[in-house]
């Protein structure tokens, strides 16, 4: 392409999407019946940090924990009122100074997923780049528990939940071909490389389960044990595999969301809350019916932050959806506005609270449910 084109065409894509966007023509609408609540929620800045992406709790409740975008895990002291450095990943962290560097990530690490083991306090870690991890109860760095599975690496681990009893953790790799770094890529040309796998604690053998996922993402085992449900992100929707009784070893839909699903994390009462990290507005819709509108998409002359604006359909927007133990949406939470919350990761429910991570905001938002 010869220079003024170029320029002519990077003007004009510019001023659409500006127009676009400034009359909010694509933003998605509310989810009907949605509580348009959560900018109500209150903020916990993670001090010189971006994107907590998963929240965790220890067996003693004290946190949460949390990963953020320079690789390290933070806990959060209430008693002392701020965060501390608690964990990582990668033992190369001397070039790992900035808070958000997407291309320092295969260097210093990503902890995406974290849970406690409650009999022990270690802590289990996917880590995007640096696979399946876990730290003792006083932190520091994390172990790696295995970075393959039949025989192909582990590529961009994302999520797991831990069975106790079968002393088995179900954790996912969301792609074979494109690292977190590309999500929005991965998403767009709808990769369907990802991975549900199951880690024997005892054997320390990996399986794969299910294969082919469309961005394997949040992992959670129903409260009875009786299934796991895996987001598959791109279809927007979450699977469900039995693994105890009549129907073991089949898989179903579980739930259809209105947009691209992030963590599922289990409540008390057996019911599930999932994130979104966006409502699947027009251009999405657009862009995901076709593999040619997906590429052409990618080769519009804009940059990351304004592709992904407009994939999302302009302005950032926070939905949280509580599924019951059969996949029926009980409640929708919005931000329709993202006054407070945007492009949400997880919804974990303690106390009557909602603690709510981001991969793109600098802070946890906590919100009351009562
Ligand atoms: C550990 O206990 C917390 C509550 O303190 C609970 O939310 C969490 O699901 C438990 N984790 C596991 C792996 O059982
Ligand atoms: C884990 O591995 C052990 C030892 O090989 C085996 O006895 C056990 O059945 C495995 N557990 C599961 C749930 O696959």
């Amino acid at each position: 392409m010869n220079r003024e084109v170029k320029v002519t065409l990077i003007t004009t894509s510019l001023a659409l999407v500006s127009i676009l966007i400034s009359f909010s023509v694509l933003t998605p609408p509310p989810i009907p019946g949605s509580d348009h609540l959560l900018h109500k929620a209150t903020t916990l800045h993670v001090d010189s940090a971006f994107g907590p992406e998963s929240l965790a709790f220890d067996p003693n409740g004290d946190g949460p924990y949390t990963g953020v975008a320079d690789g390290r895990i933070l806990k959060w002291q209430a008693d002392a009122l701020r965060w501390t450095h608690f964990a990582f990943t990668s033992s190369n962290r001397k070039d790992c100074v900035r808070a958000f560097a997407p291309e320092m990530e295969h260097i210093c690490g990503r902890p995406l997923g974290l849970r406690f083991d409650n009999k022990t306090g270690d802590l289990y870690i996917a880590d995007a780049y640096f696979g399946f991890q876990v730290v003792g109860p006083a932190g520091g760095l994390a172990t790696q528990l295995t970075t393959e599975a039949e025989g192909q690496p582990l590529f961009f681990t994302n999520d797991m939940d831990i069975d106790d009893l079968d002393d088995v953790i179900y954790f996912t790799d969301t792609s074979t071909t494109f690292r977190r770094r590309q999500f929005l890529p991965s998403i767009v040309l709808q990769d369907k490389t990802g991975r549900l796998l199951k880690y024997n604690r005892s054997s320390k053998e990996v399986t794969v389960l299910l294969r082919d996922l469309a961005f394997a993402n949040g992992v959670a085992l129903s409260k009875d044990r009786s299934f796991v449900l895996v987001a598959e992100s791109s279809n927007c929707q979450i699977l469900r595999l039995w693994l105890h009784g009549p129907n073991a070893g089949n898989v179903d839909v579980f739930s259809e969301l209105p947009g691209f699903p992030d963590n599922i994390r289990r409540n008390e009462k057996g019911e599930f809350w999932v994130a979104l990290h966006a409502k699947k507005g027009l251009v999405a819709k657009l862009v995901l019916s076709h593999r040619w509108f997906g590429n052409t998409f990618l080769k519009l002359p804009l940059s990351f932050k304004q592709l992904h604006s407009l994939f999302i359909g302009g302005k950032p927007h926070a939905t949280a959806i509580k599924l019951s133990e059969n996949g029926e949406i009980l409640q929708v939470l919005e931000d329709t506005e993202g006054k407070t919350m945007r492009l949400i990761s997880e919804v974990e429910e303690k106390d009557g609270k909602l603690w709510i991570g981001s991969v793109m905001m600098p802070f946890v938002g906590i919100y009351n449910l009562q």
